[in-house]
């Protein structure tokens, strides 16, 4: 606050204040002691006014109220740039203070559990019921919104919880991938291709790869689909199809794994447009530590380590 506004508020507070007692006391002053019930003379149809003292326990809570206000705007920040004389106001009126004091006792309590943690293997850490248990608290406050609650994804959005991997699913990458994001680029080949182009890849990619059925009147020609597959998308999903984890080509032999869909009309759609998935980096926002636990949680969906796993392999040891 500038110096002028705060000794404006300031003036217009302890102006108030000194007026609001002047006020008290000069009413109090006025009153005609020991006389009740004397009228002022004034009689609106019957009903008279009295000339009464202020009823005393009225008195006593105005000027009750104005002690508390002075006291408070001592001890207190209230008055434009004054902090008030208590410590742990420094900042003003803010919360800054409980929160960080909130944060170091977070700190305090969790930060050795996140750091031996952060110090094991992810794949150790998929092991551990507590941090399954913290990892999927972060899942569902960070995750969830696209994954889903449970992780299996939705239209754009990858399952987490079955074995199609697009960028990788060894413990590593999948940590890679939650650290710094991936950004996926599938380009558009409407303009290359044509539209009959685009249709007949469409019905080779969905019969001859992802092994679904055509419609019976299909007129699409797979033969020449199968020839624009050789020569412009094998470069990222791989000769036959089986994808390529660097560039997060996907595995279009798997159609469980399609994010965008399988229908001609979608799969055209893909191809015809391209697409460009967005897994956002989350190393600023969560940090290592919160990222390990997220990584174990994911493995973990993918990689059977649930309890009743853990239980049996346990036995085998
Ligand atoms: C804004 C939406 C969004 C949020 C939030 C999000 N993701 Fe993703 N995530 C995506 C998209 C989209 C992809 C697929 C990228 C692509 O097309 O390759 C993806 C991909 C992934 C993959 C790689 C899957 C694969 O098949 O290789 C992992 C692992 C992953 N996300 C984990 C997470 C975790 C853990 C979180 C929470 C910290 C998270 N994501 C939050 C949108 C999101
Ligand atoms: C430059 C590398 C590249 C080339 C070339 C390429 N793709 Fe892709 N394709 C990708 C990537 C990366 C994705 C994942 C996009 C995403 O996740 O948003 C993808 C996704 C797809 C999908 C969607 C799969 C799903 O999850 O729904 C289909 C279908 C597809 N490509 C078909 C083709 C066809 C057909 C061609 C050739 C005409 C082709 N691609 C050429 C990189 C490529």
């Amino acid at each position: 606050m500038t110096t002028f506004w705060s000794t404006w508020i300031c003036v217009l507070t302890i102006g108030s204040l000194i007026g609001l007692t002047w006020l008290l006391i000069g009413t109090r002053k006025g009153e005609t002691k020991g006389s009740v019930d004397q009228t002022m003379g004034h009689s609106f149809d019957g009903i008279e006014e009295y000339d009464n003292p202020l009823p005393q326990w009225w008195f006593m809570l105005f000027a009750g109220t104005l002690v508390f206000a002075v006291g408070y705007l001592i001890l207190y920040p209230g008055l434009g740039n004054w902090k008030g004389i208590l410590p742990g106001y420094e900042d003003g009126w803010t919360g800054v203070h409980e929160w960080e004091k909130e944060m170091d006792k977070a700190d305090a309590r969790f930060g050795p559990i996140f750091a031996k943690f952060a110090a094991m293997p992810v794949e150790d850490v998929a092991k551990d019921p507590q941090a399954l248990k913290m990892g999927g608290r972060l899942f569902a406050s960070n995750c969830a919104v696209c994954h889903g609650s449970d992780a299996k994804g939705a239209f754009g959005f990858p399952n987490l919880a079955d074995s199609d991997w697009r960028w990788g699913g060894d413990a590593d990458t999948i940590k890679t991938t939650i650290m710094g994001g991936r950004m996926a680029a599938m380009p558009a080949w409407g303009e290359m291709l044509g539209d009959a182009g685009v249709k007949n890849v469409a019905a080779y990619v969905r019969h001859e790869l992802a092994g679904l059925p055509l419609p019976a009147d299909s007129s699409a020609d797979l033969q020449a689909g199968q020839q624009t597959f050789s020569t412009m998308c094998i470069a990222c999903h791989g000769p036959n199809g089986h994808g390529t984890e660097a560039m997060g080509a996907p595995n279009l032999t798997h159609p469980a794994g399609f994010i965008y869909g399988t229908s001609l009309a979608q799969l055209q759609q893909t191809i015809r447009h391209g697409r460009q998935g967005h897994m956002p980096a989350q190393n600023e926002l969560l940090g290592n530590d919160k990222v390990q636990l997220l990584a174990a949680y994911v493995y973990s969906l993918s990689h059977g380590v649930g309890t009743e796993r853990l239980q049996a392999e346990g036995k085998n040891e």
